[in-house]
Order: structure tokens, then C-alpha cells, then sequence
């Protein structure tokens, strides 16, 4: 999956398509957090997410992977104080041991096949997390946004991975969900048990 080509349009396209209802599942939970010193951010895309939880956790020390170059040219103007790396997560090397990481809408570029060893070389406390779900009148939808990404990035993923049954297996229990759009998104806190 390449999302220089999308990276600039990005912002408007999820507005477009979903108003701000991403933008919510994103900041929800953003103040039930606890304190987290050392926080992983992975595919953040342009940066909003990272603008606002810098702003709100000045004392945070951030990682965030991203494997599109563009992505991360605007999330470093947007949050200049994190520590970017410009890397398939799937091949990063993750070396610290983290309070939080973070997902918002990046599991779905994976198969649950690769989400397992993925997340399992994470060390982190807790996972926030936001993401679509099939719902029996959201499926078509999901599958619109599939094509729709496959012509424009090339990504190759056809479903949704089962990212919870993957944590779960890590012994992480979620904690809390909200869930909009008649449950076609939703956010997740969880917690290492
Ligand atoms: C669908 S976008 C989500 C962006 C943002 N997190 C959001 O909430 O809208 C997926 C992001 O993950 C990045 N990404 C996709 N596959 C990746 C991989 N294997 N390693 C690192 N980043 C990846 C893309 O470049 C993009 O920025």
C-alpha cells in the first residue's frame, strides 16, 4: 500500500465520505489515557491525531511509523516533536517498551495473518484504537472502501482482520468502545490484563 499519491486529498476524501465521524472515533478516550510517558503511533497518516495528542500530552515522548513519505511530510508539520520513521511496521524493529500505542484505522491495511506477528512485537500497556466493522448493512460500504483504496494504493487487502481476536490472544482485554455510525466504526480502549 503507497499513500503518497492520496496523502494531500487524504483529510478531505474522509470528510467527503464520512464527515467527522473518523475525527471522534480518533479523539475518543484521548482524556481517559492516564499519563502515558513513551507512546507508538502507527500509521497516523497526515497528522491530525498526532497534532492533538502532542498538544494534550506535551510530556510524551512519540514514536510514530508510517511507510508513506508524503504522510509523514505533513504529519511533521503538524506535530514537529515527534519522532517519525519512515518504515513498514510490518519489518520495524520496535525496541521500546511503550505506555500506549496507538492505531486509528490502520489495522484494516493488514490481513489477521500479518496483524499477529505484527502487534505481538509490540510491548506496549494499552492499545487505542479505532476501526471499521462489518455490520450486516455497513459490509457494502466496507467493501466500497476496499476497492476504492486497492485503485488508489495499491493496497491489496480485501476484509477486515480480526484485530480483536489478535489482542485478545495477547492477553489484552478491552476496557472501553464506543461505536457510531450504527456501528460501522468504533473505538476501543485496551488494557494488558
Ligand atoms: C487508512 S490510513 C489511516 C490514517 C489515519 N491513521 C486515520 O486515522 O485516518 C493508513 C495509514 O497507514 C499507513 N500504512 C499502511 N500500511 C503501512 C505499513 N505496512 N507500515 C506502516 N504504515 C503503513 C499509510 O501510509 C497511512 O498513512
Amino acid at each position: 500500500m503507497n499513500c503518497d499519491f492520496l496523502a494531500r486529498w487524504y483529510r478531505w476524501l474522509e470528510y467527503a465520505a464520512f464527515g467527522g465521524a473518523l475525527r471522534r472515533r480518533r479523539e475518543a478516550f484521548l482524556f481517559e489515557l492516564g499519563n502515558p510517558q513513551k507512546v507508538l503511533v502507527l500509521g497516523d497518516g497526515d497528522g491530525r491525531f498526532l497534532q492533538l495528542f502532542t498538544a494534550l500530552y506535551p510530556e510524551a515522548r512519540v514514536d510514530a511509523v508510517d511507510s508513506s513519505e508524503k504522510m509523514i511530510e505533513l504529519a511533521r508539520a503538524r506535530a514537529p516533536r515527534v519522532t517519525f520513521h519512515l518504515a513498514d511496521a510490518r519489518e520495524f524493529a520496535f525496541e521500546e517498551q511503550y505506555d500506549l500505542a496507538v492505531a486509528h484505522f490502520f489495522f484494516d491495511c493488514f490481513e489477521t495473518e500479518e496483524l499477529t506477528p505484527l502487534l505481538g512485537r509490540v510491548r506496549t500497556q494499552k492499545w487505542l484504537v479505532s476501526e471499521f466493522r462489518n455490520t450486516r448493512w455497513s459490509r457494502p460500504s466496507v467493501r466500497g472502501l476496499y476497492f476504492f483504496f486497492r485503485l488508489t494504493t495499491g493496497l491489496r487487502v480485501t476484509m477486515l482482520p480480526d484485530h480483536r481476536a489478535v489482542l485478545e490472544k495477547l492477553a489484552f482485554r478491552m476496557e472501553k468502545e464506543e461505536k457510531e455510525l450504527k456501528g460501522m466504526v468504533a473505538s476501543e480502549l485496551w488494557i494488558r490484563s
